[in-house]
């Protein structure tokens, strides 16, 4: 096999941008709406997958909240958590951060304690029994408003413990960073740290919103930078890690195609850049396809390869002792 699809396989990595929720496979997603008796609207795992084609940011999120109903019970959040984790074995990640939505259950009432402890306990499940490590990131959805986000951030509280960060999802144009500037300067009082999807879809701006407003460690996506060689510049200077999801961009239209993919731009520009799954189950690739598919379209070297994986890890929440050590590893 080609040394570089070899190693990528082999290699440690970290996974920074993966919402728990986008994990949802056709087969649980229907092994959970029978458990829970709950209808949906496809009758059998290839009626789901053929669902999975998607113009544009907006036409999946209706997609993928309408497959998150069938999560009700703690149980459910474990399962579809351990399904990760058994992938992140599989691929060899060796730390991972997850998204979890929780308004998406809260607001269908289901009980937010459930959710954030059905994830929780499959991941310390997951450290004690091969070493995994994670952070969890609480996300708002930023089509809903700051009342709603005031509340779900009262609700963590209770859980700093399991909650690591905060971050800011769903549907982008028309929703700016700026309109959670104070629920994420109350967030940052608390003592978390944040993050925010931005230049996804929308605008170079919301990345400048999203460092000075949010004072985020870290961008999700950011593929649009390049709309302000300024930003660019900043991005550079500070290296502020953009965490990329290449096979997300292509099912969602952001780029046509991954040859057109400015990943490799992004790189040779000295950006803070890394590999990740964003939505797995929906976009029909885990964190090896991702890599292996960008490699090839873009014909990455093995030491292009071997600094995305690098910056992974530089870029993680993890302390500086665990990042070094396994920069060692890579
Ligand atoms: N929620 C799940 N995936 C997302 C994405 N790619 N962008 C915004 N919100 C999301
Ligand atoms: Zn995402």
């Amino acid at each position: 096999m080609n040394e570089i699809i070899e190693f990528i396989k082999k290699t440690p990595k970290a996974e920074l941008h993966l919402h728990i929720e986008g994990t949802l496979e056709p087969n649980l997603l229907i092994k959970l709406a029978k458990r829970n008796n709950i209808k949906i609207p496809f009758a059998n795992v290839d009626e789901v997958k053929f669902a999975y084609n998607f113009s544009n940011l907006e036409s999946f999120l209706n997609i993928f909240y309408q497959g998150s109903k069938v999560l009700i019970k703690e149980q459910d959040f474990f399962d579809l958590t351990w399904a990760y984790i058994l992938k992140c074995k599989e691929e060899n990640i060796v730390h991972t951060e997850v998204f979890f939505d929780p308004q998406t259950h809260v607001n269908r009432g289901v009980n937010f304690d459930l959710v954030i402890n059905g994830i929780h306990k499959a991941l310390l499940k997951a450290n004690k029994e091969f070493g995994l490590t994670s952070k969890i990131i609480m996300c708002f959805l930023r089509h809903l408003d700051e009342i709603s986000a005031f509340k779900i951030l009262d609700q963590a509280l209770v859980h700093k413990d399991k909650i690591f960060g905060i971050g800011l999802d769903s549907s982008e144009k028309d929703h700016p960073p700026r309109k959670f500037e104070r629920v994420f300067k109350k967030a940052i009082e608390k003592d978390f740290l944040t993050v925010a999807h931005a230049g996804e879809e929308g605008p170079s701006e919301y990345i400048w919103e999203a460092l000075n407003l949010l004072k985020v460690k870290r961008i999700d996506h950011g593929v649009q930078c390049f709309q302000d060689e300024k930003l660019v510049q900043k991005l550079k200077i500070d290296q502020i890690p953009l965490t990329v999801c290449p096979l997300s961009n292509i099912k969602l239209r952001v780029f046509n195609t991954l040859q057109e993919h400015n990943l490799k731009k992004m790189l040779n520009a000295g950006l803070m850049v890394m590999i990740n799954s964003d939505d797995p189950a929906y976009f029909d690739g885990y964190i090896n396809k991702n890599y292996i598919e960008t490699q090839k379209e873009l014909n990455l070297s093995l030491r292009e390869v071997k600094t995305l994986i690098i910056n992974s890890f530089k870029s993680s929440f993890l302390d500086k002792e665990k990042k070094e050590y396994w920069i060692r590893q890579v």
